[in-house]
């Protein structure tokens, strides 16, 4: 993309009926280097969070704990879900609650044009509902089992637990009539639905018929109310999945600016919820006549035991176990290295402590210890000046080069497994490049011998610009690490604050000034001490 679009980049509003787990992490890490990449690029960033605290999930849960709906979000918030941000090192934008004024404003006033245009009817909703989805189920979302406490009960694929049987008098969403549009969308933009998998499977979902969506329940009150009649509240999901509107100003006369300059927006999600954001939603905005979103990247599960992580299974790894003894920079590198961004990944802590150790600490801290060290040690700390470059610095220069250019274009399409392997193929050229230029040896000579110092200053002045180039692409990924990077390469005084290079500009040679002055570096990556037996006890 151009330098200066709009890059608007939402996570789901998370439920507050319990408290986060890596699966939650791993959508807020996701978007978040999406968004430092683009905000680093120049592009105009913004990155929305929240939380999703009403329908009857939350209420349940606050009711069993003896509080109110709110009393329980609010807790649930302050000490659970913005603390999460923290943990793993978010640099959101905004932060929406489905409980501010805002939003519920908004909702309001979306929701009574839709039904003034004529979107909503009355009717009488009879089947069934899992109130852990917050969904109403078809036959074929449901298992019957034989066996256990619930034999002879109709259950929930996804929670093993039974559905209830509702019959209300209820308001409609004539989303039937928009089938043919949908299909029309995902036809015409074979990218508004990634990846691949998660589009069939919605594109056949869709073509097998939409039935209406009962958009409100009367049998509890947390929720907004339904404006033209206060005895209904609007149906969770169709609240919730307007905070990406309502949280950049639709619906507030006075936000109108902000609204048109933002939406729409990449919506990174679940595949548990991309039916939710690429039939229900594009929907909703069609039927009011908003732009649908941009994309809805749908991305694969953390598994534990070849099972999805949850909440609701108790399975749930808390993000702390983890960035307690690796840190929130290998939290973010490991999810986002080792799982292809839409494929389903098992979690290993022998894994995750394998990549630690092998890439991080050796491959990436390794290096950049190292090449600070020589500069210390041969030219006190000033990083020299490059003399005359040969094939093999030349070929460093290429590899920065194609290095930015790949991950750039793997980022915009959402690879990010895929960008970050692009960057770390000069990880593993300087490493190979210190190897075989051996500086350590041209150092024994260099005192006596002056084409021997040009030339250790030619491979360590290569190897510091390099770790420069590294410094700012990984920032989006690990920017706490690159950050100390950045001061030992005393790159601040001439090139400024490391969040504010260029990305796109990163592999244009010979940005590091000669004399920048560098500082000693503790290991990046420091050695985890605990053994990895220990540590996965944890679990
Ligand atoms: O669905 N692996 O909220 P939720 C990867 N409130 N990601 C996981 C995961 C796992 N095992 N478990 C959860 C809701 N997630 C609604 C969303 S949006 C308008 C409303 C992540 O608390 C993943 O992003 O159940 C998934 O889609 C989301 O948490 C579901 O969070
Ligand atoms: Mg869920």
């Amino acid at each position: 993309m151009a330098s200066g679009d709009s890059f608007y980049v939402t996570t789901p509003i998370f439920y507050v009926n319990d408290v986060p787990h890596i699966g939650h992490a791993y959508t807020e890490v996701a978007a978040d280097v999406l968004a430092r990449w683009h905000r680093q690029a120049g592009d105009d960033t913004w990155l929305l969070t929240g939380t999703d605290e009403h329908g009857e999930k939350i209420l349940r849960t606050a009711v069993a704990n003896g509080v109110t709906p709110k009393q329980w979000a609010d807790q649930l918030v302050e000490s659970a879900w913005k603390p999460l941000l923290q943990t793993v090192d978010i640099a959101n934008d905004d932060y929406i609650r489905t409980t501010d004024e805002r939003h519920e404003k908004g909702v309001t006033a979306f929701i009574q044009q839709l039904h003034d245009d004529g979107h909503i009817y009355e009717g009488v909703y009879e089947g069934y509902y899992c109130v852990g989805c917050e969904e109403y189920k078809q036959l074929d979302d449901l298992v019957e089992t034989e066996a256990g406490d619930y034999a002879g009960r109709k259950l929930c694929k996804i929670h093993a637990l039974p559905v209830e049987i509702l019959k209300e008098k209820n308001y409609f969403f004539r989303m039937s009539g928009f089938q043919q549009q949908l299909l029309d969308l995902y036809e015409s933009r074979p990218d508004f639905v990634q990846p691949e998998s998660v589009r069939n499977e919605i594109i056949q979902f869709v073509k097998q018929g939409l039935e209406d969506l009962s958009i409100s329940r009367s049998s509890f009150d947390w929720g907004i109310q339904v404006p033209w009649d206060p005895s209904h509240v609007i149906y969770v999901w169709f609240d919730a999945l307007l905070n990406y509107v309502t949280a950049v100003g639709y619906g507030d006369p006075a936000q109108r600016a902000e609204f048109l300059r933002r939406w729409p927006a990449t919506h990174i999600v679940g595949k548990d919820i991309a039916r939710f954001h690429a039939v229900i939603w594009p929907a909703m905005l069609m039927a009011a006549g908003l732009p649908v979103p941009k994309r809805v990247f749908g991305h694969g599960w953390l598994l534990v035991g070849g099972e999805k992580m949850s909440k609701s299974k108790l399975t749930g790894i808390a993000p702390q176990q983890i960035t307690e003894v690796f840190g929130s920079d290998a939290f973010r590198y490991y999810f986002l290295r080792a799982i292809s961004f839409g494929q389903d990944g098992s979690f290993s802590w022998e894994d995750l402590s394998a990549r630690y150790q092998a890439e991080l600490a050796n491959g990436f801290g390794n290096l950049a210890s190292r090449v600070v060290a020589m500069v210390t040690r041969y030219f006190t700390g000033s990083v020299p000046a490059a003399g005359e470059y040969t094939d093999a610095e030349l070929a460093i220069q290429r590899t920065v080069a194609t290095a930015v250019a790949d991950a750039d274009a793997a980022m915009e399409r959402l690879a990010i497994h895929e960008g970050i392997a692009a960057i770390w193929t000069i990880v593993d050229e300087l490493n190979g490049y210190l190897t075989e230029q051996e500086p350590w040896v041209l150092a024994r000579g260099a005192a006596d011998d002056s084409a021997a110092a040009e030339r250790l200053g030619t491979v360590l002045y290569t190897a510091s610009e390099g770790l420069r180039a590294l410094a700012v692409l990984l920032s989006p990924v690990m920017p706490k690490a690159t950050a100390t990077l950045w001061d030992a390469l005393g790159a601040q005084a001439g090139l400024g604050a490391l969040t504010a290079q260029p990305i796109r500009a990163a592999g244009e040679w010979g940005q590091l000034p000669a004399g920048s002055t560098v500082t000693p570096l503790a290991g990046l990556f420091p050695r985890i001490e605990e053994p990895v037996s220990a540590v996965s006890g944890a679990a």
